[in-house]
């Protein structure tokens, strides 16, 4: 599924402070991961709080394709009737996973070790992304690669092997997508997978396999990294999931109360795992008013309400080792840092460039028609800030949900409204933001 057939401007305006408590969807990590090891376990899984946009709508399905009884029983509730590790069967046509990445690299763990051929695809953007990364580590289990676009694109085709071997690897790139397609074709595989990352990543797939019952192990490996075995072949347990609040989600209403003078808004029930909060720490450390309230664990992960209160925030220096933990949030992060006064320097972002869309290149293009002074300089994005922010200017999303979430947050609080040119893909991650906005007191039209 394409998010959207004909791009859907929207202006945002400076107006009224925001104010108000709001819950925003369920983890897209987390509920990505809920559907697969549903199908990687006989029973009933049910989930409670799945993130009902595009891109798990897409993964829902292509756990259908592979053999599993899906079904919605209300709003974000859904049932699992998998066929367990080593039970899949094969698709009778590809599996389209849209705008996501995760779901596409993940499923293609998942099917690896299964002695099947699936083909996987998705829309213009996923196209254009890297998948060697993940088959790589997957050839050395014995899966092969049957049909493949350029450079390792999609659409691509794998088959299984009969008789998987299990692998130890040390991944070349920080990716807890790359780490999960490992672990879940390990699961699959005789014997002991290992992963070692020298960044430590999100780690929802070590947590839900322990949740569903696996034997997995983590351990430090040196100063930021980790090492995960796990023990493969396991009779998986059917175990509830209960989705906590997505951080990711969060990042827009929380950066929008921030930068809008006066605002008072309170995002309840957000997932606080410290492999995710890197954005909390950073608007912190840039001395935005920011409150952890009630906090709680929940089907295992720490939650908080978080209370923002919009002020002056200053410029900072944001570590590399710290990307990991906020991936997702640097576009976010660039337009509070366009409000702040002083210099922001985020370190150690090539990454981004191989996102929904190059992040750092449409962050920038995005900043340039805002009037923002910065530079990309290596793989560093600098902002110089002042405190206030022209705006104007339309922003191109280039099928990036985060990229136009982020500019319409930028014109909330900028001189003159800011325009994106497609808002379509927004769902596929968060497709009540524009009500939710508005219900803060948002003016998008
Ligand atoms: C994700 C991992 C991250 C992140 C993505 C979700 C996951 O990607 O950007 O939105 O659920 O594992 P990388 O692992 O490629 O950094």
């Amino acid at each position: 599924m394409s998010a959207t057939e004909t791009k859907m401007p929207m202006t945002a305006r400076r107006g009224k402070p925001l104010a108000g408590t709001v819950t925003v969807p369920g983890d897209k990590s987390i509920s990505h991961r809920a559907l697969m090891f549903g199908l990687l376990t006989v029973g009933e899984t049910r989930i409670t709080g799945l993130l009902e946009g595009e891109d798990v709508i897409n993964t829902a399905k292509a756990c259908r394709a592979l053999g599993a009884r899906v079904e919605r029983t209300g709003p974000g509730a859904w049932s699992v009737h998998g066929v367990g590790v080593g039970g899949l069967v094969q698709p009778s046509t590809p599996l389209d996973f849209g705008n996501s990445g995760t779901g596409c690299r993940l499923m293609m763990g998942v099917v690896g070790c299964h002695p099947i051929r699936a083909t996987f695809d998705g829309d213009a953007s996923l196209r254009k992304r890297p998948m060697r990364r993940a088959l790589d580590p997957l050839a050395l289990f014995g899966v092969r690669v049957v049909e493949q676009g350029d450079g390792g694109r999609l659409p691509i085709t794998i088959e299984g092997p009969a008789n998987a071997v299990p692998v130890v690897y040390e991944s070349p790139v920080a990716s807890a997508q790359v780490k999960s397609a490992v672990l879940l074709a390990g699961l699959n595989a005789p014997g002991v997978t290992s992963v070692i990352e020298t960044e430590a990543t999100r780690d929802h797939t070590e947590r839900m396999l322990a949740h569903f019952g696996a034997k997995v192990t983590v351990t430090p490996h040196g100063a930021h990294g980790r090492r995960i075995d796990l023990v493969g072949q396991p009779e998986l347990k059917p175990a509830p999931v209960v989705v906590p609040a997505d951080p990711s989600s969060a990042a827009f209403p929380l950066v929008a109360a921030a930068i809008v003078p006066g605002s008072d808004v309170t995002i309840t029930g957000v997932m606080m795992n410290s492999l995710r909060t890197g954005l909390i720490t950073t608007l912190i450390e840039m001395g935005a008013r920011i409150e952890k309230l009630n906090p709680r664990v929940e089907s295992g992960e720490e939650i908080a309400d978080l209370r923002v209160t919009g002020g002056r925030l200053a410029g900072v220096d944001v570590p590399a080792h710290r990307a990991p933990a906020m991936i997702d949030e640097y576009p976010v992060l660039a337009v509070a840092a366009a409000f702040a006064e002083g210099t922001t320097r985020m370190r150690g972002l090539h990454e981004l460039r191989v996102k929904e869309s190059d992040r750092l290149a449409a962050v920038a293009d995005g900043l340039a028609a805002a009037g923002v002074d910065h530079a990309i300089e290596g793989d560093d994005l600098v902002v110089r800030g002042t405190g206030r922010v022209r705006g104007g200017g339309t922003v191109a999303t280039h099928m990036d949900h985060r990229i136009a979430m982020s500019f319409l947050v930028m014109g909330l609080a900028a001189d003159t409204p800011v325009t994106v040119d497609d808002t379509g893909f927004i769902a596929t991650s968060f497709p009540d933001f524009v009500p939710l906005m508005r219900g803060l007191g948002a003016d998008l039209s």
